[in-house]
């Protein structure tokens, strides 16, 4: 693509932003939709986030992604919070709307879509989510809204737990989080389920830790998704494997965080083929 007078610019603020994968995303998408779009790294430094947001406002960027440490501090930065982002309490996309930006939590809705597209259903289900730090406690929101039946929370700090399904049961006014000590996995319902791991545990380069390591945890797993993607394999899923269930990492996920927030940017919807098409470009960084 030729940069010129019309191109348009989004990109990712956080702080460190060295390691992302979102331009292979964005601008791959650009390069076959033929949008005269360009997707930058903009580090940000601390406390100055509501000038970048300002500024990004006044140079007319066309969208933003946010990520660590701002998703929750962006939010008093904003013209108007999406529903699911505002319950999470996180936000990691920016659309422009008059006199600033919007924010929604596209990586919600991408750990969903990456969910559906590989035929894994949340509603009616009865699942486990493991861990109940910030990432987890954003799964108990998505799972609540998105229809599960029951979601067994377990953490190795019961309170922690208990404090995040209060927060979720209470938003979604009914009973769906159950919380439970982790070693307390014993008194779970005798059947399969869908397991989330939600915590960095097992996130190179400490990828031989796992939050739970009991083979007998892992008889009881049909379904395995855990949301790091560094190692391509966590011990985690190796273990789900060796128990007969099926195993997914979080890469899919992070895709598609990329493809709705392109889409939100750009008023498209981005084919199966094109999401195919930078997945496998996302996975030449890991195989
Ligand atoms: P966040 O999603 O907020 O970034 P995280 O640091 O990735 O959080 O993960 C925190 C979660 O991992 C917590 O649920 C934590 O359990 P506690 O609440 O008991 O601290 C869990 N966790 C971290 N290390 C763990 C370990 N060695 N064994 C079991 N759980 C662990």
């Amino acid at each position: 693509m030729e940069i010129d007078g019309r191109t348009r610019t989004c990109g990712l603020i956080g702080n460190p932003v060295e390691h992302t994968l979102s331009p292979v995303i964005h601008n791959t998408l650009a390069q076959r939709f033929g949008h005269n779009l360009v997707y930058v790294p903009f580090p940000v430094e601390t406390g100055r986030l509501a000038e970048a947001v300002a500024g990004a406002s006044a140079l007319k960027l066309l969208g933003l992604n946010v990520t660590v440490p701002y998703k929750g501090e962006v939010i008093p930065c904003l013209r108007e919070v999406d529903s699911l982002a505002s319950a999470i309490g996180a936000v990691n996309t920016l659309v422009a709307v008059p006199g600033g930006y919007k924010g929604y939590n596209t990586d919600m809705e991408g750990l969903y879509r990456a969910m559906m597209t590989e035929g894994i259903r949340i509603a009616d289900e009865e699942m486990i989510l493991l861990g109940a730090g910030g990432a987890s406690r954003a799964v108990a929101y998505l799972c609540a809204v998105k229809g599960a039946k029951r979601v067994y929370l377990l953490n190795r700090t019961v309170e922690k737990a208990q404090k995040v399904a209060e927060e979720v049961n209470r938003s979604a006014k009914r009973q769906v989080i159950f919380p439970m000590a982790l070693s307390d996995f014993n008194s779970l319902p005798e059947r399969k389920f869908l397991a989330i791991q939600g915590t960095s545990v097992g996130l190179a380069p400490h990828v031989d830790d796992v939050v739970i390591d009991d083979a007998k945890f892992y008889e009881r797993v049909h379904t395995g998704f855990d949301l790091i993607y560094s190692p391509w394999e966590t011990r985690f899923m190796k273990l789900v494997k060796e128990n007969g269930g099926q195993a997914y990492n979080g890469l899919k996920m992070l895709l598609y965080q990329g493809i709705i927030a392109y889409e939100l940017w750009n008023g498209v919807k981005v084919s199966g083929e094109d999401a195919d098409a930078v997945y496998e470009k996302l996975k030449e960084h890991f195989i």
